[in-house]
């Protein structure tokens, strides 16, 4: 065991330029835009050219990453793409990552734990490191939902939009970096939100197109109380692992789902609101990618100075949680 510290030393997002609006969907499904913003906060979502997929989204914001980290592709040991639209079932999209970038040396494979897959590879590269196997990891939460999204389904449209988020991770000094990680699933969830067409159970079929089973289904009433939950405890779990208290932190990192989700978590920390960073209004949900945008909005901005206490959580499909705390 290396008794290392491992910590973020480069952020970098991408976002794809066309624009979504709730005026927009107003034309394609029953919904205004009151209901929208009310119930979601959500303004307008980001959405793919048809030439790009997700690992374009992906190349974009890690070149944008490992240039805030001032280092080069060539030095990466690892890769680790969060996804759930990856490019194809396979090979991975961290493989077709790793050849875009020219990451020769880098290992490669994707995790598949939705919303929450950004958390789940933080510590997934953060155990590798603190092994000793690798130094230098880069860590992609990266979604294109708009391929997956039933334009006709108003309950589920609304919600959700493309994007790309990277950090890399290196060893940073004493008292930095992450402090600790909780993570759960619970697979009796699962029904709750998944997307059931196109894999071993449920091969593409002629039926299962007419069915339109290649979309993300959702129990929308359910999966909101099982968030406002998870959100809250997965952050006291992870404050508690870290010894460190509510009162001490300097900025709160949700998932990127919905407004109300994310004020229930400001009201459980206790929290005045300017130490949340919140942009749902303009991407809605990119699922894994939300977490690593909003971090890298919030460094672009300044909200981030260094000694500042993290807390990072999030939830989704699976159903799964996870947060973490670190010190920038
Ligand atoms: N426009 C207008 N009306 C709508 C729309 C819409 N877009 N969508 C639903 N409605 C209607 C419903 O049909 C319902 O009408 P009814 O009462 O006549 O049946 C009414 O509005 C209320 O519907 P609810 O589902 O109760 O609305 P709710 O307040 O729960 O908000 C929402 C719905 C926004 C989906 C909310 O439940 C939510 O955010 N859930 C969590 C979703 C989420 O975070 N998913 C994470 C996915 S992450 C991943 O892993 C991919």
């Amino acid at each position: 065991m290396n008794d290392i510290s491992v910590g973020i030393i480069g952020t970098g997002k991408y976002a794809p330029e066309r624009r979504l609006t709730n005026q927009q969907l107003e034309s394609m499904v029953e919904t205004n835009d009151e209901w929208i913003v009310s119930r979601t906060g959500i303004r307008e979502r980001r959405i793919a050219a048809p030439e790009q997929a997700t690992s374009d989204l992906a190349y974009e914001a890690s070149v944008r990453a490992l240039e805030a980290a001032g280092i080069t592709a060539d030095q990466l040991d690892l890769i680790i793409v969060a996804t759930i639209t990856p490019d194809m079932l396979f090979p991975s999209t961290a493989c077709i990552l790793q050849e875009k970038l020219g990451a020769k040396k880098a290992a490669a494979f994707d995790l598949s734990a939705a919303c929450s897959g950004f958390i789940y590879s933080l510590a997934s590269a953060t155990a590798f490191m603190k092994m000793g196997m690798y130094r230098r990891v880069l860590v992609v939460g990266a979604e294109t939902l708009s391929r997956i999204t039933d334009y006709t389904d108003r309950n589920t449209c609304i919600l959700f939009g493309d994007g790309a988020g990277a950090v890399v991770l290196g060893e940073v000094a004493e008292g930095r970096g992450f402090k600790s990680f909780e993570l759960g699933a619970d697979g009796a969830g699962g029904e709750l939100l998944r997307l059931c067409g196109g894999g071993s159970r449920m091969p593409a079929t002629e039926q299962s197109i007419a069915d339109r089973r290649h979309f993300i289904e959702m129990n929308g009433r359910d999966v909101f109380k099982f968030a406002v939950r998870v959100m809250g405890s997965a952050a006291d779990e992870a404050l508690a692992k870290a010894g460190i208290s509510k009162e001490d932190i300097d900025l709160l990192i949700p998932h990127q789902a919905n407004i109300r989700i994310i004020q229930s978590a400001i009201e459980r920390l206790n929290l005045p609101q300017e130490k949340c960073m919140i942009n749902v209004d303009r991407y809605g949900n990119m699922s894994a990618a939300s977490i690593p945008m909003a971090l890298a909005e919030a460094v672009e901005e300044g909200r981030v100075k260094e000694g500042d206490t993290l807390v990072l959580v999030g939830f989704g499909g699976g159903l799964t949680w996870g947060a973490s705390v670190l010190t920038w």
